[in-house]
Formats: structure tokens, C-alpha cells, sequence
């Protein structure tokens, strides 16, 4: 295989121990969870109970949190349209490499775009790897609610532009494996429907 884009001359390096060969040595089993929604909605909190009820279970998971990211490897991006694609492929492209390396990906960013998201599933399922997506469907209203960064009320006084459901597009899932309404069901339930989700996945 070679390279692609602005590194055509790569040739992919294919390495001695597969998939299978190491997560068998290591009893581990990876996926990627993808939690869309808009923000306030709950994808990191019910991410991070899914986190801990993994890690209680002795399951390898990692939170990848579009907010935390955006601190070191996203660094550079902003909120346009184009770096929020590139923030989605960077943490697509990071999620399937933890979940090839045996880890469940757990991965709470609003990814408002469709196309992006499709990006992500197509990267993990030509790879073979369990994708599934989780649209935590909390209502607009509920959200600005919340508010827990003050950023809705700076968006609706119009310091803050851009944002996403006020004046900047979210693109709800069309068939996503699983919907979330945050406002209607407690954090467990939450919890226990993704873990039924992944069932045998993990
Ligand atoms: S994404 O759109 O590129 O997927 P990401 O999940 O990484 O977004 O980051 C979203 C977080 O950035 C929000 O939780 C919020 O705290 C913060 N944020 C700052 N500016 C914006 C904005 N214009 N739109 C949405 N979120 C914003």
C-alpha cells in the first residue's frame, strides 16, 4: 500500500504480529465508542461513567474528550467549519489506533458534521473494528439549561460566534446504534444501555 495525500512515496509497513495474535496475548478486545451531540448534552459525563464501569470490570477503555485534545493534539485548531473536520479525522484516526491496539476508544465530541463521522466509521470498519455510535439527543433547551461553561449565554449575546445549535450547524446521526435523551433517563441507565450495546464487543 502507498501513501496518500501529501506523502504519496510512504509505503505502509506491515508488522510481524497481527490483530488477533496480540489481543489474545493480552486478553484485550478493542472498539471505539463515538458520542455525538451538542454541547452541555452529556457525552463526556456518560462517557466517563461507561469509562469507570469498564475499568471496574477490568476492561482497558480510554476517554478521548474533544475538550481535552483540543489542550495538546488539537491544539491548533479552532471552530470553522475545516478544523472541525480535521479535529474529527485526528481523533477518528486516534481512535482506531487504540482500538486496534486492544483498548475501547471512548470518544465524546459534538463532530456536528454527518461526513465527518461516516469518516471515522468507514476508517474503523475497513479496518475491521466495532464502531458505534451513541447520540446523546439531549434537547437544545436542556443544554443552554445547563450551561456549565457559561458558553451558551456568550453565544446568545453574540461574544461568542460560531457556536454549535446557535448559530453554527449540528447534524444529527441518521441511524445511529444507539440514542440518548440525557434529560430522560438517569446516568446508569445510560451506562448499561451502551454497555448492552457493546455486548459481546467488549
Ligand atoms: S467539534 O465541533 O470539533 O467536534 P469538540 O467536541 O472538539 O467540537 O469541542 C467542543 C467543546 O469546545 C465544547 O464542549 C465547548 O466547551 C467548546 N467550544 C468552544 N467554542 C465552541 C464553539 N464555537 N462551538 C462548539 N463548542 C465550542
Amino acid at each position: 500500500m502507498t501513501g496518500t495525500g501529501a506523502s504519496p512515496d510512504v509505503v505502509w509497513h506491515a508488522t510481524g504480529v497481527d490483530r488477533d495474535t496480540r489481543w489474545a496475548a493480552t486478553g484485550l478486545r478493542g472498539a471505539t465508542v463515538w458520542f455525538t451531540g451538542l454541547s452541555g448534552s452529556g457525552k463526556s459525563t456518560v462517557a466517563e461513567a461507561v469509562h469507570a464501569r469498564l475499568t471496574g470490570l477490568g476492561r482497558a477503555s480510554y476517554l478521548l474528550d474533544g475538550d481535552n485534545l483540543r489542550h495538546g493534539l488539537n491544539g491548533d485548531l479552532g471552530f470553522s467549519p475545516s478544523d472541525r473536520s480535521e479535529n474529527i479525522r485526528r481523533v477518528g484516526e486516534v481512535a482506531r489506533l487504540f482500538a486496534d491496539a486492544g483498548v475501547v476508544a471512548l470518544v465524546p465530541v459534538i463532530s456536528p458534521y454527518r461526513a465527518d463521522r461516516d469518516r471515522a466509521r468507514a476508517a474503523h470498519e475497513a479496518a475491521g473494528l466495532v464502531f458505534v455510535e451513541v447520540h446523546v439527543d439531549t434537547p437544545l433547551a436542556v443544554c443552554e439549561e445547563r450551561d456549565p461553561k457559561g458558553l451558551y449565554r456568550r453565544a446568545r449575546t453574540g461574544e461568542l460566534t460560531g457556536f454549535t445549535g446557535i448559530d453554527a450547524p449540528y447534524e444529527a446521526p441518521e441511524s445511529p446504534e444507539l440514542v440518548l435523551d440525557t434529560d430522560r433517563s438517569t446516568i446508569a441507565d445510560s451506562v448499561k444501555r451502551v454497555l448492552d450495546l457493546l455486548g459481546g464487543g467488549v
